[in-house]
């Protein structure tokens, strides 16, 4: 039997009464459940990315646990499930080689399951896209609920933004400035709590974003991990989702083209991550909506950044959330979002944030003075070094390097530049353009964060602070600098980046938005008869899988067979 016979989804599993219904029933009911938990309930999914090696997501277990009284409550019957955890700080060589991973698991995870909705437990950088990718490839009611971020880092009277602290310290380091014993006293400062990094970083970016989207509760994307508002909003979402099953609210009736666009404007008003861009596009292929990497250009360009946060800004997601939280901005750009736009609150886009009011105008900007003028978000860039685009944070960068034209200095490997990066005979200058490749999602393999190479240190004691950068790599949302980022097509896919050679001129033009390597074609043909993919296919496991079918960075580096979905349809029995 593989078609679906009952209304609700979970009853194909346990309402069954022949053998089938016994098994699933009967297994179920070796942990105590009342029988009666078996009829007429909605089953609610709550997949969880805790994990003790993720210290961003160590709290969710208490999370959960707060979703499954809210449940309760409201008539259904959680199971609480774990999904992959990918520890940003701790995972190497990057969580985003495995972001596809655990989309492809939640996906399975959801659909081999008897579950009439979904509520996504997420944290750090990945897991909130890995895990929305693989639900909406799937389709059925789902709210996201996401950390929150840490408390506020404290050191020596200052206050110290996670992520961002270790940028500034280990430049500070390294140019002398600093001892190593002051290093490790400031190192136990700046993550004082559970949650993510409090900076407005990918994390931070991540839970803004899918509040944005409408599959988060308004208002709950800033709530530090450790504050009670986290928990009491986390029971509401848990009475929410039983709602949503109701109500037949899937996904795909939340991530449409006007949830993608207003969380792109919104991104802009936070000075969000880079990283979002890479994410969005993969969310939106898994849920069949047609966006494009100069979308967020183009919507972009009339937003101004809001928010004073860091790494643009001085404040913290504290502050942030004390400040009225993303309602707040929202309210701020209302004029530029879809606000009959429906979200997993019931409520339209609108509704949500009419009563928003800000409490501290320093660290929400109002529209009329903001913080940073319209276009200081991301922007793409194009030209003959990225046929296919490139991206750039212009709130992170130096406005008097966003027209440069400079000699490269190329870098096949971060490794091979981190070996010479401190070398005083290093022929580097202010206006060298450092060149790095073979760091996209095929060349490393995974599309680490390694954009935004440290500066050479003999450029540090020159008292200069930032260089143009050029890479098919990503960059921390913590990161600052004039990075042009995520090449496309990479390096090792052939593309143009795999062809500079040390002493070509580069030229960024942000204004007009181009990315030109002045080099003739004639010249470029020649390089590219002899060039060779110096980067092996791995020979086996996850790595090869990922390098054989990865897509480039403005697809959204989501698999090539993955894209799309299969939705909610019951798989047959096997007993
Ligand atoms: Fe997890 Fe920054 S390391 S959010």
């Amino acid at each position: 039997m593989s078609e679906e016979v009952f209304a609700r989804r979970s009853e194909n599993w346990f309402a069954l009464k022949d053998k089938h219904g016994f098994i699933y029933r009967e297994r179920l009911r070796n942990q105590g459940y009342a029988p009666d938990v078996f009829i007429n309930k909605p089953v609610i999914g709550i997949a969880s990315t805790w994990s003790e090696l993720n210290p961003c997501n160590g709290h969710l277990n208490r999370v959960a646990e707060a979703v499954k009284r809210g449940v309760w409550e409201s008539g259904g019957f959680p199971l609480e499930f774990p999904a992959m955890s990918l520890g940003e700080p701790i995972m190497r060589p990057t969580t985003m080689l495995y972001r596809n991973l655990l989309a492809m698991e939640a996906e399975e995870l959801i659909r081999a399951n008897p579950l009439d909705g979904v509520v996504l437990l997420a944290g750090c950088d990945k897991t909130p896209p890995g895990l929305l990718m693989g639900a909406a490839s799937v389709d059925l009611p789902t709210l996201m609920i996401t950390g929150g971020p840490m408390l506020n880092g404290r050191y020596q009277g200052k206050t110290l933004g996670s992520g961002t602290a270790v940028w500034k310290y280990s430049e500070e380091l390294r140019a002398g400035k600093m001892t190593i014993e002051e290093f490790f006293a400031m190192e136990s400062c700046s993550a004082r709590s559970n949650g993510s990094c409090m900076t407005m970083g990918t994390a931070s970016t991540m839970a803004c974003v899918t509040e944005a989207l409408g599959v988060q509760l308004p208002g709950s994307a800033a709530i530090p991990a450790v504050d009670a508002r986290r928990y009491s909003t986390s029971h509401e979402a848990g009475r929410r989702i039983v709602q949503m099953v109701h109500e037949d609210q899937r996904l795909s009736k939340v991530l449409t083209r006007e949830a993608f666009e207003n969380a792109i404007r919104v991104n802009a008003a936070i000075g969000g991550s880079t990283n979002a861009v890479v994410h969005l596009l993969a969310i939106a292929g898994r849920i069949g909506v047609k966006l494009e990497l100069d979308d967020f250009d183009r919507l972009a360009r009339d937003v101004p950044v809001l928010v004073n946060l860091m790494p643009s800004g001085k404040y913290l997601m504290e502050e942030f959330f004390d400040a009225g939280g993303l309602p707040v901005v929202m309210k701020e750009i209302e004029s530029l979002l879809h606000t009959d736009h429906i979200t997993v609150s019931g409520k339209t886009v609108a509704e949500n944030i009419a009563n928003a009011k800000s409490w501290n105008d320093d660290v929400i900007t109002p529209m009329a003075k903001p913080f940073q003028k319209s276009g200081s978000g991301i922007v793409v860039v194009r030209g003959s070094l990225a046929p296919n685009g490139a991206v750039l944070k212009i709130s992170a960068a130096t406005p008097s390097l966003l027209q440069h034209r400079g000699v490269a200095m190329v870098f096949d490997r971060i490794e091979e530049y981190l070996e010479v990066a401190d070398d005083p005979d290093l022929d580097v200058t202010p206006d060298t353009v450092l060149v790095l490749r073979n760091a996209g999602p095929m060349g490393y393999p995974g599309f680490p964060e390694v954009g935004n190479m440290p500066l050479p240190k003999k450029i540090l004691e020159m008292g200069i602070t930032d260089m143009v950068r050029v890479s098919d790599a990503r960059m921390s949302g913590t990161a600052y600098g004039t990075v042009v980022l995520h090449v496309s097509p990479e390096g090792a896919a052939g593309g143009p980046l795999a062809l500079v050679e040390n002493g070509d001129e580069i030229e960024l033009d942000v204004a007009n938005r181009s990315l030109t390597l002045h080099v003739s074609e004639e010249v470029l043909a020649e390089r590219r008869a002899k060039w060779s993919n110096p980067n092996p296919l791995p020979d086996r496991g996850w790595s090869r899988l990922y390098v054989q079918h990865v897509q480039q960075a403005h697809l959204g580096a989501d698999f090539d067979f993955l894209v799309g979905g299969s939705g909610s349809g019951i798989p047959r029995h096997s007993h």
